[in-house]
C-alpha cells in the first residue's frame, strides 16, 4: 500500500512542521540517555538519528528503501538495514535499546512484530516507544474506528485506533510509570520484559542446557 509514508520528500515536508510544532521534543525525549547497543525499529527517513548521543552505536532499520536513503543523507555513521519489524534479521539478545517512533500504528502484525523485538533485546533491555494511540474516551476512539480505513489508506499503512501501549503488554512487557508520558492520544514510554517473565524464560534455558 503507498501512501504519505512512500513518498519520503513529502513525509520529511510534513513531519518538519510537526516537528517545529513539538514533535522534536518528543524525539528528544525518545532517545534521550538510551544505553548499549540500539536498533531503531522503522526509523524511515530517519528523523531521530542525530538526535542520539553516540549514533555510532544505532542500526537503524526499514522496510522502505527511499526513505532509508534519506536517512543515509541524515545520519551518514549509522548503519542501515532493510527489513521489518516481523522479521528482524538479527540473532537473539544482541540489542540494548530498541527504539520504535511512530511505527507500530503501521506496522502489519504488532504481536509478531513485538515478540520479535522482545528476542532480539538482551535479558536487561528496555524497549521505547513514541506512539499516537486509541483514545481513551469511547466516542472519541469509534471516531477513530470510523476514519481508520481512509487513514490507512491515505497514509499508507497508518491506524490511528491501535492500542498499542495494551499489545505491548501482552508481549510480556512491564511499562515502567514513571518512564510514561501521556497527552492526548500520544504516549511516550519505556518498557522491559516483566520480571516473571524473564525468570520463567531462564529456568527454560536452564532446563534445555
Ligand atoms: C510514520 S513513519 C515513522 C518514521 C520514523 N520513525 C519517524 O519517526 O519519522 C512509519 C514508519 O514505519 C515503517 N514501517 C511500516 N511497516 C513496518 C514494519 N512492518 N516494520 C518496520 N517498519 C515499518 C514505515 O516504512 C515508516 O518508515
Amino acid at each position: 500500500m503507498r501512501g504519505l509514508e512512500q513518498i519520503p520528500w513529502l513525509y520529511d515536508g510534513l513531519m518538519a512542521a510537526a516537528d517545529r510544532l513539538g514533535l522534536r521534543r518528543w524525539r528528544r525525549r525518545l532517545v534521550a540517555g538510551v544505553s548499549g547497543r540500539v536498533l531503531e525499529v522503522g526509523c524511515g527517513t530517519g528523523r531521530n538519528l542525530p538526535l542520539y548521543a553516540v549514533p555510532e552505536r544505532v542500526i537503524g532499520m526499514d522496510p522502505d528503501l527511499a526513505a532509508l536513503r534519506r536517512a543515509r543523507r541524515r545520519a551518514p555513521s549509522v548503519p542501515l538495514v532493510v527489513a521489518r519489524a516481523e522479521a528482524l534479521p538479527f540473532a537473539d539478545g544482541v540489542f540494548d535499546t530498541v527504539v520504535s517512533g511512530l511505527v507500530f500504528c503501521s506496522v502489519q502484525d504488532p504481536p509478531r512484530a513485538l515478540t520479535e523485538v522482545r528476542r532480539v533485546l538482551g535479558a536487561e533491555g528496555e524497549l521505547r516507544m513514541l506512539e499516537h494511540v486509541r483514545h481513551a474516551r469511547p466516542g472519541v476512539a469509534r471516531w477513530q474506528d470510523r476514519v481508520q480505513p481512509a487513514w490507512t489508506c491515505v497514509s499508507g499503512g497508518c491506524h490511528p485506533n491501535r492500542d498499542t501501549e495494551a499489545a505491548v503488554e501482552r508481549a510480556g512487557f512491564c511499562i515502567d510509570p514513571d518512564e510514561r508520558v501521556a497527552r492526548g492520544v500520544m504516549r511516550r514510554f519505556a518498557a522491559r520484559v516483566c520480571a516473571a517473565q524473564a525468570d520463567a524464560s531462564d529456568r527454560n534455558d536452564g532446563d534445555s542446557g
